[in-house]
């Protein structure tokens, strides 16, 4: 099949919306329009049983007990602020104190600075190389004001899926609440949060090719019920927790999305594992001074980070980006031309932080695209290379590190 450029290697930023799950959106823009909370004629009932459909599956998909449990909110950046916030805000008199790491995504990371202007005290635990934080960092770092650990399920950049269910255990035998941000895992590997301990989960649609402006947050309503002080106030609607007509197309097509996941996921992850060890076997066989960053096996199945020294990761993606779409450090980051706080986390020096690349292959990513975007990242980084000074002396076997710049 001819290729379609450009490429899209991106799909730890966003997915397209699966055309199944656009089909079954449609009818509620136009047809079946009723408002979910009103109840009062067939339209709102048509809403409502649409909208408790959905939650069922996104139930499902994460192995939640009740529906009830679902929380529809905008989004991951939602569900994150709820969930700290709410607790903080919740049970202020028990504790001031949340356990996190130094790698969540910044929705979680502007938050615990936000609550630590207000008087609450977090511990940012560090992580290994591997991009795995130490259970045993986090059991030292909870002290008797402690009342939440929050820890990402799978990291946005390298992809390192931590060890939630030890965190689950843990959070369980000292009685403190656990949040997840699942955003990038949930629908891409298996989620349960009655087996791995989790009482409050964050998770959004546009990272499983559903719409997006629609997410949700798991709340535990059972051995311990959860409750937060909502962010809004309003109708009450969401159990209180988050007021707000519902977007009912948008919260269809996270249902069908979530359903379509629980389908195809087994499948999909063994294909997308595939495709991206072929990417990453090629790419670091036939370039030199190429790292991955990242667990070489703890890591969701579409992702690939590699770090390409002695060049830019900005360079790198204005030499591609006429037709191949890669991310260079965060989405959310990339605005900006700081390191990845990600990579630096990881160790690697600022240079290696600077020259990161995301690959993140999807529902729709063919070999094709795999074999061309190889080609061509070998293609740019020998540019890349060829036109850099340091590469040069690196080469003639000095040491960078031990070059005296000289100041301005
Ligand atoms: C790990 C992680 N958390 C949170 C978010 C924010 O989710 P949303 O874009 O739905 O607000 C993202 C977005 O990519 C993410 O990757």
């Amino acid at each position: 099949m001819a290729l379609k450029f450009p490429i899209f290697m991106d799909a730890q930023s966003t997915t397209p919306v699966d055309p199944r799950v656009l089909a079954a959106m449609i009818p509620y823009f136009t047809e079946k329009f009723g408002h979910p909370a009103s109840r009062n004629h067939p339209f709102d009932w048509e809403a409502e049983g649409a909208v408790d459909s959905a939650r069922e599956k996104i139930a499902r998909l994460i192995g939640a007990r009740d529906p009830k449990e679902v929380v529809f909110t905008s989004g991951g950046t939602e569900s994150i602020n709820l969930a700290l916030k709410g607790v903080a805000e919740m049970y202020k008199e028990k504790g001031n104190h949340i356990v996190t790491t130094v790698i969540e995504q910044r929705a979680g990371l502007d938050v615990c600075k936000r609550l630590e202007r207000q008087g609450f005290a977090v511990t940012y635990v560090p992580v290994q190389a591997d991009g795995l934080v130490d259970v045993a960092r986090i059991r030292e770092a909870i002290t008797d004001k402690t009342i939440l650990i929050s820890v990402m399920f799978a990291n946005n950049e390298v992809g390192t899926i931590q060890d939630v269910a030890a965190i689950g255990k843990l959070a369980k035998e000292k009685g403190i609440l656990f949040h997840t941000d699942a955003t990038q895992a949930v629908g891409k590997i298996p989620v349960d949060v009655e087996a791995m301990g989790v009482d409050l989960l964050s998770c959004t649609a546009h990272l499983v090719y559903g719409p997006k402006g629609v997410g949700a947050l798991y709340v535990r309503r059972k051995g311990p019920r959860v409750r937060l002080a909502p962010m809004m106030d309003g109708g009450g609607h969401e159990r209180g927790m988050r007021s707000g007509t519902l977007p009912v197309p948008l919260i269809v097509g996270f249902g069908r999305a979530a359903e379509l996941c629980m389908e195809g996921m087994v499948e999909e992850g063994k294909r997308l594992a595939a495709l991206r060890d072929r990417l990453q076997d090629a790419i670091l066989s036939k370039v030199e001074d190429a790292y991955l960053n990242g667990h070489p096996e703890r890591r969701l199945p579409q992702n690939l980070n590699v770090s390409f020294a002695y060049v830019e990761g900005e360079s790198v993606l204005m030499g591609v980006n006429k037709e191949t779409a890669l991310s260079s450090g965060s989405a959310c980051t990339s605005a900006t031309l700081e390191p990845s706080y990600v990579i630096a986390a990881l160790g690697a020096s600022t240079e290696l932080a600077h020259s990161s690349i995301r690959f993140s292959l999807h529902r729709f990513t063919t070999q094709e695209e795999v074999d061309y975007v190889t080609q061509r990242m070998i293609e740019v980084i020998k540019r890349l290379r060829d036109m850099s000074p340091l590469y040069e002396l690196a080469k003639e076997g000095v040491d960078i590190k031990s070059i005296q710049w000289k100041a301005e």
